[in-house]
Formats: C-alpha cells, structure tokens, sequence
C-alpha cells in the first residue's frame, strides 16, 4: 500500500528496542493502515500521552522530562519493552502498552512478565488493537522466557482480558504513598 508522506519508518526511529522481536504474525494481522513499532524517542510529538489519558490521570512533564524517562528506561537493558500502534496516514500513536520483565531468585532463576498500561484511544477501540497489543506483549515476555506474564485490571476489563486468553487468578494488593 502506498504510504502518505506523514509516516516515519523505523529507519529513521530511535527506537526503545530492535523492532525484530514483535511478532511477525500479529503485525501481519494488523489493519494495513497500522502499524506497530516498539517506542520511538520521537514519540513525545506523535502523541504518545495523550493516548496514556484515556487509562488514567497524564500530567504532561515536557519533551525534555520524556525523553530523559525514555533513555533511563531504556537503559535498563532487557527490561521494559513498551510498544506502539502508529496510525500511517495521521503518523500519530492509537494504542500503546508495556511488558516489564521482572527476574526472580526461585523457579530456577525465572523471569515473569508484567503487562502495564493498555491503552487505546477512543476513535479506534473496538477494532481489536487491543488484543494486538496484549498478544504482541506476551510474545515479548515469553520470547524472554518468562514462565508466566501478569497484569492488574479493574473488573470491567476482566472479559478484554479473558478474550485476549488470559484467566482471572489471585488478588491485587495496593497501598498508595
Ligand atoms: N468488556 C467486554 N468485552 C470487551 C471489553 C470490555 N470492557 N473490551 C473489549 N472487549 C472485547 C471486544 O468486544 C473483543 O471481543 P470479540 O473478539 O468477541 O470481538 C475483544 O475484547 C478484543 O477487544 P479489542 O477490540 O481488542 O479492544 P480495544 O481495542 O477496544 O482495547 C482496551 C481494549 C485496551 C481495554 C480499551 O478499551 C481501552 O483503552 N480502555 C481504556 C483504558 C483501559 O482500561 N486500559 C486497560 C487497563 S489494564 C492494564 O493496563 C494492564
């Protein structure tokens, strides 16, 4: 398909991770009008906030506070993997979400995958970016071997959930500073 001259390819991103561990089958399943990409240092201008508002409260640091979380982030290598669904004609983000590779002492010192901040924005839910994006997830964290990949969510999104193949287990705890 021919692509507007809005769309920035990967070439010319600076990207939080190589592009080459998502799965090839859940980009190829994606609408051709979409794209998906891990994070880019760009993504500040693409808005990458404004699509993290539709989950919860954004205050907006600045390009120059993001970028500064983006390399801290990345820095800790093989840890965060965050990823993006780019809308081609708009080259603006859709849908963003992150695995956390956490590494444990026990199950032989294993690795679980923690699922946090699904999000897409409201002109495109319903069209299944979000199951892209959790299937995409779970393909990074079991491509880092992980035994098992978590997430928290409310219980109006338990049946999201259950659809993207995951089943409710155990509780969440929290305590606010
Ligand atoms: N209740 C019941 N079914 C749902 C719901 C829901 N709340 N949301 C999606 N589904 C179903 C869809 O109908 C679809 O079913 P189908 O396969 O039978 O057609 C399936 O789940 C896949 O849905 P998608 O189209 O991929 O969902 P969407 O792209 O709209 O993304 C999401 C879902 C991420 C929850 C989106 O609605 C959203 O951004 N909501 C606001 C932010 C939010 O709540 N994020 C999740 C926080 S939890 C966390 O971050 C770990």
């Amino acid at each position: 398909m021919a692509q507007t001259s809005k769309f920035t390819p990967d070439e010319s991103l600076e990207m939080f991770f190589e592009p080459t561990l998502l799965s090839p089958e859940v980009k190829k399943a994606l609408h051709a009008d979409l794209h998906i990409r891990p994070l880019a240092s760009s993504d500040y201008r693409r808005g990458h906030l404004d699509v993290l508002s539709v989950l919860t409260v954004v205050s907006d640091p600045g390009e120059d506070a993001w970028k500064t979380q983006f390399f801290a982030m990345r820095s800790a290598h093989q840890t965060y993997y965050p990823i993006v669904i780019v809308d081609k004609a708009s080259d603006r983000i859709v849908g963003v979400g992150c695995v956390f590779i956490e590494r444990k002492f026990l199950r032989g010192l294993g690795s679980v995958g923690h699922i946090e901040d699904i999000a897409v924005d409201k002109s495109q839910q319903g069209k299944k970016l979000g199951l892209r994006i959790i299937q995409a997830l779970t393909g990074l964290s079991e491509g880092c071997g992980c035994y098992k990949t978590i997430l928290n969510c409310s219980d109006a999104n338990i049946p999201f959930y259950q659809k993207c193949g995951f089943e409710r287990k155990e509780n969440e705890m929290a305590k606010y500073a």
